[in-house]
């Protein structure tokens, strides 16, 4: 070969297997990820043919869980995880600790030491957002309460995952591991309080810089570059600030990536153009998220089966069933209902990405056997595939409650408060969300030509555009808006309300769909009138270099312009009285 094209084979071979067998799961009415795993093991070093990279394979799936991630922090605000806090934090501490613990005594029950235990049942006490966000994805659910709940507590998980990250080279010398050659990490005991501390404050940091300056700047940014009217730099930018900051945080912070988009995410959720940008990094999201599932059949070897059926068994059991009645417990003993707690055990009833990553690390340092990732592996294959099960028995469950809503009144009726004051905290959040975009928003782009038809002939596109540079801007009764004779700074589009054009004596009503303030941006005069408003009125107004621009644009819509503003200054030259004989 004549250069390096392992890149190019692992996307082909990904692409071309994921969807060959992703197609044909579906048709035999499989979930189509279980496809995606059938096709990665096809691909992977333990099956015969083609053989893909599995280094390369990893950070394409990387890529995958990062964009995803980024998406779900574009959807999720930080207000949405403070609403569904008082499950979601206890719920997702109380099931990492009982799950590892389930795990620990049931690996030391095989034989193996309290240090690999440990690292197993910290492995799968967290579930993967990939799958738990397909699975959602699948339902419509992503928005629901139970959603949100499931979401928010995979968030926390995750959090707790990066500090888990940490811990694990710290505490393996202590637990007997060996920190192995070349990785470094392997802190003294007074090396340990140190590490975590700092730890804790990088991560600390990030999460400040993340909600403080993030906010302020990114939103800007994209606004700004939206502007421009070019989509593919709208996408880039997209794109730059998803990946952009998940390495930089990283890099810097120690974060996870995966973190370290979802804080990206986050920082344009408080964009109005977060829709937008959702859009842009969609497609190339599905198509890395499949990536990631071919990945993971790329590294599980079916020899696991044969070797440790039992073991297979366990990990698979404390998987599905082991974790599953945990997170009912949890959320039955925080007061939910139990359809919420249906839906959040089947949610969480699966592991994946951080899973892999932590049992490498075990590995790296000698906790874990090696046998062991393949456990967590058969364990991620089996729990992935039926996952789609267990949501529809979850699913049949609360049917089965909602079906004698009389007989079974008493458990539809356990945690309903609980749930409906979480609801009413996201609908609270929904409506801020909301009005913070109204209070920024002029108009959609077909109010934009119902209420101004000289707009017409721009493309939809063109119209979001030009909706991008009008700034909303409202008057009180009798507020002056323009006064004749100053320099002119803006042109007004009136949106709702009445204002009055007082010009030689004489007045002029305008209402909405009307616009003002041309005449003096056209000429380079000053104001030629007075324009008060006579009722609370909005108005969304270009600066005017946004509108100088505009115009040299569109020659057209300039010509239309002109020429009205041509009619009222030959209207106000006439004299008054030549007008009034007129009339
Ligand atoms: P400008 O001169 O920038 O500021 C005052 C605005 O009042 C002016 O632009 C026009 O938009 C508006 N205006 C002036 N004369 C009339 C008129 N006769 N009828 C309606 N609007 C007018």
């Amino acid at each position: 070969m004549p250069h390096d094209i392992s890149v190019i084979s692992m996307i082909a071979a990904g692409f071309v297997f994921a969807f060959f067998f992703g197609f044909v799961a579906s048709r035999l009415g499989l979930p189509p990820l279980v496809g995606y795993l059938v096709a990665g093991i096809l691909i992977g070093p333990q099956t015969p043919g083609f053989v893909g990279n599995r280094e390369v394979a990893s950070q394409l799936a990387e890529i995958g869980v990062m964009l995803l991630m980024f998406g779900v922090g574009l959807h999720f605000s930080v207000a949405d995880l403070v609403a569904v806090r008082r499950v979601a934090i206890p719920g997702a501490i109380g099931q990492i600790l009982l799950a590892t613990a389930i795990g620990t005594a049931m690996a030391m029950a095989w034989g193996w030491t309290f240090g690999s235990g440990l690292v197993l049942g910290l492995s799968v006490s967290v579930a993967s957002t990939v799958v738990l966000l397909k699975a959602l994805d699948e339902r419509n659910a992503v928005n629901s309460p139970n959603g949100r709940i499931a979401v928010g507590w995979l968030i926390v998980e995750d959090l707790a995952m990066v500090l888990a990250l940490v811990l694990v080279p710290a505490f393996a010398e202590v637990m007997g591991g060996h920190a192995a050659e070349g990785a470094h990490g392997d802190a003294g005991d007074q090396g340990l309080f140190l590490t975590l501390g700092f730890t804790l404050l990088k991560m600390g940091a990030f999460v400040a810089l993340a909600l403080v300056v993030g906010p302020r700047v990114m939103p800007w940014l994209l606004r700004t570059v939206a502007r421009t009217g070019s989509r593919e730099l709208f996408t880039l930018a997209t794109l730059a600030a998803a990946i952009g900051i998940a390495y930089g945080s990283a890099q810097l912070f120690g974060v996870s990536f995966a973190l370290g988009a979802f804080f990206a995410g986050v920082v344009l959720n408080e964009s109005e153009l977060s829709h937008k940008a959702a859009a842009n990094s969609l497609p190339l999201q599905d198509a890395f998220a499949v990536l990631f599932f071919v990945s993971v059949g790329m590294l599980f070897d079916p020899g696991v089966l044969l070797r440790a059926p039992l073991q297979v068994l366990g990990v698979a059991g404390l998987i599905l069933v082991g974790k599953s009645l945990v997170a009912f417990g949890i959320v039955i003993v925080l007061g939910y209902p139990v359809s919420t707690a249906f839906i959040v055990s089947a949610a969480l009833a699966q592991v994946g990405e951080f899973s892999f990553i932590l049992a490498g690390l075990g590995i790296t340092y000698q906790l874990l056997p090696a046998e062991g990732l393949n456990l967590i592996l058969a364990g991620a294959l089996v729990s992935i595939t039926l996952n789609p099960l267990v949501f529809a028995l979850a699913d049949r469950a609360c049917a089965w409650l909602r079906a004698d809503p009389v007989g079974r009144r008493k458990i539809n009726e356990f945690g309903a408060a609980n749930l409906a004051r979480l609801e009413a905290d996201l609908e609270a959040v929904k409506e801020k969300v909301r009005a913070r975009e109204a209070a920024h928003k002029t108009f959609t782009p077909e109010e934009l030509v119902h209420r101004f038809p000289l707009f017409a002939s721009l493309t939809a596109e063109q119209r979001e555009v030009l909706i991008l540079h009008f700034e909303p801007h409202t008057a009180q009764p009798g507020e002056r808006i323009i006064r004749k004779g100053d320099v002119a700074d803006a042109m007004y589009f009136i949106a709702e309300g009445e204002v009055e054009v007082a010009v030689g004596g004489r007045h002029f009503k305008l209402t909405a769909g009307d616009f003002f303030g041309e005449m003096a941006l056209i000429t380079g005069e000053p104001r030629s009138a007075d324009v008060t408003a006579l009722d609370f009125s909005k108005f969304a107004t270009l600066s005017a270099r946004d509108f100088r621009q505009f115009l040299k644009r569109y020659p057209e819509i300039r010509s239309r312009i002109a020429s009205l503003a041509e009619e009222r200054n030959a209207m106000n030259r006439s004299r008054p009285d030549e007008e009034e004989a007129k009339a």
